[in-house]
């Protein structure tokens, strides 16, 4: 250990003068790990590329696993969950094993460890960096101090189809938004360094095109060209790299053929030549031997061939590396130098995380969960993240309200907390029943149904008789988590049980209805939309719900989030997404004929000519980046500095908004543009810019977004990523599918 700190004293001390520091110390880095390795075995190599996966529940430490660690066979350790063995196999790892290198503990933290955040999906309808950056703040704080220094988050697969069940877990279907909310939640999970004694090591994952699963369906195949890959999927890791992540998990999903976990040209020439990573990359779970399945490798050995050839340094759960590296290497067909460019790449890391001085947890650092601040956050960030999708005025509703709260998402703690949150306690859940019940509010609760997928109408004649002695109907409605998240796809994704039969009998009553969603998708209300008054899509918002709920119903608040992806009317509609191609034929109003318009008997025509659907047309249900306040705004005057740039000029676009309400009100400005012809076809649109601000009644406020032609690039199918000479068309407004235009032309 002492030649460890001598060592570290020198790289920390060479931090003085910032241009030569990072020479240096890199030079200093390096030179410890080739030190480190020029010790080290084949045997312990290899063991540095294992990520042993433990089950959290296990009550006793098994002497195995001890053993194994003393052997320096294992690299890093999945789900430790109990103090006593996380201290005790660090100890081993430090203190018996043959070259003293300290162990990585990896857990999934993904919104959140004991105080629960809204499930990624409602993060990112914050669109609020500060938001995010602080619920991975306080992720990393209260999960480090149960020795967990390594998160398997942020997820940055961008979804375009709420079928997946991991959309619930996603930065939504744009890349710029993705791009900026993922560099939050590495700022906040590895906060100013990643030495710090709060920090945790990052994991931007899954690597990549995961969200493109066909179909929706998790896991499936992905089919995904050139320049789709580098203007949608990419532009979130590339983002993630800039942030300084320390690690990228490859994904299950095989993109054109080749599974991610054994493709060379994604993990050597993307991610390492082109873009300069050089943390280490992990597998998923079992993803290298789930090569075998795929069809991609033969068996194990194959599967450890594939991986190893294709870069990829760190093996979760499966055994491929451990069984077969050595034999590999013995026969030539894996090279030393390759194995030692992985153990080189995860040493990196260790010694980045500052491990190999501190590798034990702090036992002084006593766990903060759900500190006062905690709460204040995850409360913040479920309020920034509610989007009001409909409102006819009945909200905000007035404290002497008599209020019948009813559905079975109401008072369910666990449900709340959404998918992902294995350390989230029920039992600190604030229901929306608890809240309003502290609030001492005028309400009468019967959620009618048990859980989301209830049946049963057993309890309607109730509901009706409490509707009936009340003001207004508080319903809220949703998914249990299970039914959003890993694995958990859905075909069709309304709101299940008798749910929309419970809402239509209550709509009959006459009171307005208020319907609250907690869901971990966009969820389709075509049919009951006309039946309810209100709709706030509050995701599954975490442990502060409640009481988040309850200021925002009762207007102590506004719902201040905005869409992160396009609500449809119909699953059938899916994959749909704001920033999808023009076909030759664009749908339009007037061309549109629609199903039940078509005379019997028609002549065999091509109706309308375009892109639609006959049953349901061809516009979302509400589109990206949509929400409404507690006021009303109006864009005005749009102004472009130039019509005509050159590469090197930036446009400055000024647009004015006032609030014509009569109550304070934050909007999300949203700049959009459109190259109108390409190399390669272009989006309808894209956003690139986006503002929040708050407006007093009466006021107009002049906003002032920049952009340059390094905002217009995107690639080709030659490979070049340039932004090309042409039209322009520029939106700014409230939302994807509205705003005031403007044209611009860049030049050479
Ligand atoms: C998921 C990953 C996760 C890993 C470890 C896998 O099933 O796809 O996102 O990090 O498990 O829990």
């Amino acid at each position: 250990m002492k030649y460890y700190l001598i060592f570290i004293g020198c790289i920390v001390m060479s931090c003085s003068n910032k241009d030569a520091t990072l020479k240096v110390s890199d030079h200093a880095e390096e030179q410890f790990i080739d030190s480190l390795l020029s010790k080290m075995t084949l045997n312990e190599k290899i063991g540095q590329t294992n990520l042993r996966g433990t089950s959290s529940r296990s009550k006793v430490l098994s002497e195995a696993l001890k053993e194994d660690v003393r052997q320096g066979k294992v690299g890093a350790l999945l789900n430790v969950m109990n103090v006593e063995f996380v201290d005790e196999l660090q100890r081993i790892a430090v203190e018996e094993s043959p070259n003293n290198i300290p162990i990585i503990f990896g857990r999934d933290i993904v919104h959140g460890f004991k105080t629960v955040f809204p499930i990624p999906l409602g993060m990112a309808a914050s669109w609020d960096e500060n938001v995010v950056r602080s619920s991975s703040r306080v992720a990393a704080i209260e999960a480090r101090s149960v020795g967990i220094n390594w998160t398997f988050a942020p997820m940055l697969d961008i979804a375009r189809d709420s079928r997946w069940g991991r959309i619930a877990e996603s930065p939504g279907e744009d890349p710029y938004l993705a791009s900026v909310l993922g560099k939050a939640y590495i700022k906040g999970f590895q906060g100013d360094s990643l030495n710090g004694s709060t920090s945790i090591a990052a994991c931007a994952k899954h690597y990549i095109g995961y969200g493109a699963a066909m179909g929706g369906r998790d896991y499936n195949t992905t089919l995904i060209p050139e320049p789709l890959l580098r203007n949608v999927y990419l532009p979130p890791f590339k983002a993630a790299l800039d942030a300084g992540v320390a690690t990228v998990m490859t994904s299950f999903n095989e993109i054109n053929g080749i599974p991610a976990s054994g493709n060379a040209y994604l993990l050597k020439e993307v991610l390492r030549d082109e873009l300069e990573f050089d943390g280490f990359v992990v597998s998923d779970w079992d993803s290298v031997i789930e090569m075998i399945a795929h069809g991609y490798a033969a068996d194990e050995k194959h599967a450890a061939e594939l991986s190893a050839k294709a870069g990829l340094d760190m093996e979760m759960t499966s055994k491929a590396y451990e069984n077969h590296l050595k034999e590999l290497i013995e026969e030539g067909v894996i090279t030393r130098s390759q194995l030692d460019g992985f153990v080189k790449n995860i040493l990196r890391i260790k010694l980045r995380m500052g491990l190999f001085k501190t590798p034990y947890r702090d036992k002084n650092n006593e766990a903060s969960f759900y500190a006062k601040s905690h709460l204040k956050a995850a409360e913040e960030a479920a309020i920034k993240s509610s989007v009001l999708l409909k409102n006819n005025g009945v909200l905000p509703l007035s404290s002497d309200m008599k209020v019948a709260l009813m559905g079975p998402l109401a008072n369910a703690p666990l449900d709340q907390m959404g998918t992902w949150t294995f350390d989230g306690e029920e039992e600190h859940s604030i229901t929306p029943f608890k809240a309003f019940e502290t609030a001492n509010l005028n309400v009468v609760f019967e959620p009618v149904l048990t859980h989301s997928r209830d049946r049963s109408t057993e309890g309607f004649e109730k509901a009706i008789r409490v509707a009936k002695q009340s003001d207004v109907i508080v319903f809220v409605a949703g998914e249990e988590a299970i039914l959003s998240g890993e694995a958990h796809s859905r075909a069709v994704i309304n709101l299940p049980g008798a749910q929309e039969d419970l809402i239509k009998t209550l709509s009959k009553t006459g009171k307005p209805i208020i319907l609250v969603i907690m869901a971990g998708r966009p969820i389709t209300i075509t049919n009951i939309i006309d039946d309810v008054d209100a709709v706030l899509m509050f995701w599954h918002p975490g442990t502060m719900g409640g009481p988040a709920l309850q200021q925002v119903l009762y207007g102590e608040r506004e719902p201040e989030g905005r869409l992160p992806v396009t609500w449809p009317k119909s699953s059938g509609q899916l994959p749909y997404f704001y920033n999808h191609k023009n076909t030759g034929r664009p749908a339009n109003k007037q061309d549109y004929v629609a199903m039940y318009d078509i005379p019997i008997g028609a002549w065999q025509s091509s109706l309308g000519n375009d892109s639609h659907y006959l049953d349901i047309g061809y516009t979302p249900h509400f589109p990206f980046g949509y929400g409404l306040g507690y006021t009303q705004f109006k864009y005005d005057d749009l102004k472009i500095s130039k019509d005509t740039i050159g590469f090197n000029d930036t446009l400055e676009v000024k647009v004015s908004i006032a609030n014509l309400g009569d109550r304070p009100g934050k909007e999300i400005v949203q700049l959009y543009t459109q190259d109108v012809v390409g190399s390669i076809t272009r989006p309808v649109k894209e956003l690139k810019r986006f503002q929040h601000v708050t407006v007093k009644p009466g006021e107009t406020k002049q906003m002032t977004f920049r952009i340059s032609s390094d905002d217009l690039k995107f690639t080709n199918h030659e490979g070049t990523r340039a932004a090309e000479t042409g039209d322009f068309n520029i939106w700014i407004g409230p939302h994807a599918a509205s705003g005031l235009k403007e044209t611009f032309y860049l030049k050479e």
